[in-house]
């Protein structure tokens, strides 16, 4: 896409206006953020820190404000969502969007081969072979250069315009130089995907804010492109392949690109045009029986991959063989997709437990003949609330399908009422909690039935887990077990009590050793000074995650304050919506919310939001980066430190970071930090010391 000049030229202009904002030129300015944008996005492989590209991102904001006439459609501002309401209008595809045939085995792949061999009039064809993205399929049309539509797929023929959503996708360039190939319309197809690291944060998210997690990677991409709020989109970290160039038109007179006489000459041409296409995964073979081969060794690789595939696509590679042979109403004659065996079992239901979470919540678990399944053996699985198990019409005894995408939780897939003998039996959703009988309760627009009962038993020890869990007091010796049986033992009742503990009592416990009451003496004295953050998270506000806890932590002095905000103060804080400001105006306008902390604040627990300097017992608020080799200790366990006295690790050099640890050898981002006044830069020996008075 960029040549080595070009590269030099982009980086030196990068550079001065980093150095000298007043020398900042709108076009040179927009080339360069389209250019790291690439770097960061197409090929992972960035070349500033975000800080940076977000110093010169505002410079653009500033100047296209100031003279609105001067914004085009591609710059780099145009992606910002919208919260106002998305509507989809339907709209034709310039050609329509075919499905593909599917194969599981060398045999379906000899047959298409021979179809394919019959119908070219050929001995041998040439294929090209690339992983089938498992997604959601859009339909991209650039015109003059400058992405103009997105559709989904809809019933092949039209589907709905998502334009607006699709550019919340940073790997889907707002233009193209179609004009340098002589190209003046382009419809190009590809895969919206959300990786499996993008999957599993957003999911961790949504756990924090107790909002029900999504099914797998897949659902999650294709529920975010009819997403009515553009800047939801933006937060879901998407990602997109293009591998079908489906339509194009070529201005008067201009000669067809070389590139656009093969399938794999054509994923080179997207490449170059900065999309990502799967030129770096695609593989080519002269004849079926090497693809055969490849189809069978590639499926172990399946699980090392960092986004999930569900098979490969098996192409004719010669563009004039495909336009031969032609397709069907449904499919390609030219493509086949070679489809990996679903990570699914079959299982017996055998038993539902309804268990009740901190904030009462009760859980329906399905218990499971255990059956192994992708490597791992499987016996209970969520079914998250009554609508799912009542839509999946599941009852006892069933025969259910299972089924594992990649490293995500098993979902139960369907029940199979073909095998039904007349003996099992419908699950019945209890009215009254199965702790501690009080009546359940189910708010409007909610799936889940709470138990509300102030004193139930479940809460108090699921409240008392998660205020001692690593991301909350992080409390290291408690855990699940311990806070079970000393509850269990009557020696601890609430959480104030973990201040209270008679360890003399411990030691006529089985495992509990001198040096390991010591340790649990210790690790809970230490939590009485994390930062507040973690105490805000750790009382189990509902919707208050660990990131709104820090928003709201860095927002006020005492936790108390919290008690003087109205609802729409509240929300004013970034990250707080309605539903999460009801819900912290109303934990702190609960007596017994209060009466909790005050007492929590007579035992010693930190209570105060403090600066950001590293005098207090930890690292909180500080960042951290580390450059050269370390010779005392492992760069990983030195980062782990940091990480668990609240510190954060960086990526890069940037006016974000507070100390740089250099070691030896170090190179680039030390002579970059030596720029930044603010960074400290320490020797590998005085980090040491830095963690050990800490
Ligand atoms: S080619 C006419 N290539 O799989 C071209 N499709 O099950 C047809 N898919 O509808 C599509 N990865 O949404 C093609 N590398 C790939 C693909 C791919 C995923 C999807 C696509 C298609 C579906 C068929």
């Amino acid at each position: 896409m960029y040549t080595k000049t070009q590269i030099l030229d982009l980086q030196n202009i990068t550079k001065s206006f980093l150095q000298n904002p007043a020398s900042i030129q709108l076009d040179s300015l927009r080339s360069v953020l389209k250019f790291h944008e690439y770097q960061y996005y197409i090929l992972a492989s960035p070349l500033i820190s975000d800080f940076e590209y977000d110093t010169l991102y505002q410079a653009l904001l500033k100047i296209e404000k100031a003279n609105p006439s001067l914004i085009t459609t591609d710059s780099p501002s145009q992606r910002v969502g919208s919260s106002l309401q998305n509507s989809f209008e339907t709209k034709a595809h310039l050609v329509p969007m075919l499905s593909l045939e599917n194969s599981y085995n060398a045999e379906d792949l000899a047959d298409f081969d021979r179809k394919a061999k019959e119908g070219a009039e050929l001995d041998a064809i040439h294929y090209c072979v690339e992983p089938k993205f498992d997604g959601a399929s859009i339909s991209l049309i650039y015109e003059n250069d400058i992405l103009v539509r997105a559709c989904t797929r809809g019933d092949g023929v039209a589907g709905e315009d998502i334009t607006t959503n699709i550019k919340q996708i940073r790997s889907i360039p707002l233009s193209i130089p179609l004009a340098s190939y002589g190209i003046t319309q382009m419809e190009i197809r590809g895969e919206v995907i959300m990786s499996k690291q993008a999957f599993n944060e957003f999911n961790k998210k949504l756990a924090e804010k107790q909002l029900s997690s999504l099914a797998n990677p897949r659902n999650a991409a294709a529920g975010s492109l009819r997403m009515k709020d553009s800047t939801e989109v933006a937060e879901r970290n998407l990602d997109a392949f293009i591998y079908h160039i489906s339509y194009y038109q070529l201005k008067k007179g201009a000669p067809v690109p070389e590139l656009l006489k093969t399938h794999s000459g054509s994923l080179e041409l997207l490449w170059n045009m900065g999309l990502r296409s799967p030129q770096k995964e695609k593989k080519e073979f002269k004849n079926i029986e090497a693809v055969i081969q490849f189809c069978n060794e590639f499926e172990s690789q399946r699980d090392s991959l960092p986004y999930e595939i569900d098979g490969l696509v098996i192409k004719v590679n010669d563009f004039a063989l495909q336009e031969k042979l032609g397709m069907t109403s449904h499919h390609p004659r030219w493509a086949i997709a070679y489809k990996f065996k679903a990570r699914q079992a079959t299982t017996i239901l055998e038993n539902v437990e309804f268990q009740v979470g901190r904030t009462g919540a009760v859980t329906p678990v399905a218990k499971l003949k255990a059956v192994a399944i992708g490597g791992v053996t499987v016996s209970s699985i969520s079914m998250h609330n009554e609508e799912y198990i009542k839509e999946k019409d599941l009852r006892l005894g069933d025969t259910v399908i299972i089924e594992r995408a990649g490293d995500v939780i098993p979902q139960i897939v369907q029940s199979i009422a073909t095998l039904r003998k007349g003996d099992e039996k419908i699950i019945s959703f209890p009215t009254s909690c199965p702790i501690c009988d009080f009546p359940l309760e189910k708010e409007e627009a909610e799936a889940v039935w709470r138990c509300n009962s102030p004193s139930c038993k479940a809460q108090i020890v699921e409240k008392m887990i998660h205020y001692v869990s690593k991301d909350a007091m992080d409390i290291k010796s408690f855990g699940e077990a311990n806070i079970r049986k000393f509850y269990a033992l009557g020696f601890l009742e609430n959480i104030p009590q973990l201040y209270t503990l008679d360890f003399s009592k411990l030691g006529t416990l089985e495992g509990f050793g001198k040096k390991s009451i010591d340790n649990l003496q210790a690790a809970i004295e230490a939590s009485k000074t994390q930062p507040l953050y973690r105490l805000i998270y750790a009382l189990g506000i509902r919707f208050v995650g660990e990131t709104t806890a820090k928003t709201i932590a860095a927002q006020i002095h005492h936790i108390l304050d919290l008690t003087q905000l109205s609802e729409e103060q509240l929300q004013d804080f970034e990250d707080v919506g309605v539903k999460v400001a009801n819900s912290i105006y109303a934990y702190f306008h609960d007596e017994k919310n209060i009466a909790l902390i005050k007492q929590l604040e007579v035992l010693g627990v930190n209570m105060i939001q403090t600066n950001t300097k590293a005098v207090d017992g930890n690292l909180a608020g500080l960042n951290f980066l580390f450059t050269g080799t370390l010779t005392q200790l492992k760069r990983s366990d030195a980062e782990e430190i940091v990480e668990q006295k609240g510190g954060h690790i960086l990526s890069g050099v940037s006016s974000k970071l507070n100390y740089l640890v250099v070691g030896e050898d170090a190179g680039s981002k030390l002579e970059k930090a030596k720029k930044i006044a603010s960074i400290k830069i320490i020797t590998e020996a005085e980090f040491i010391d830095l963690i050990n008075f800490i």
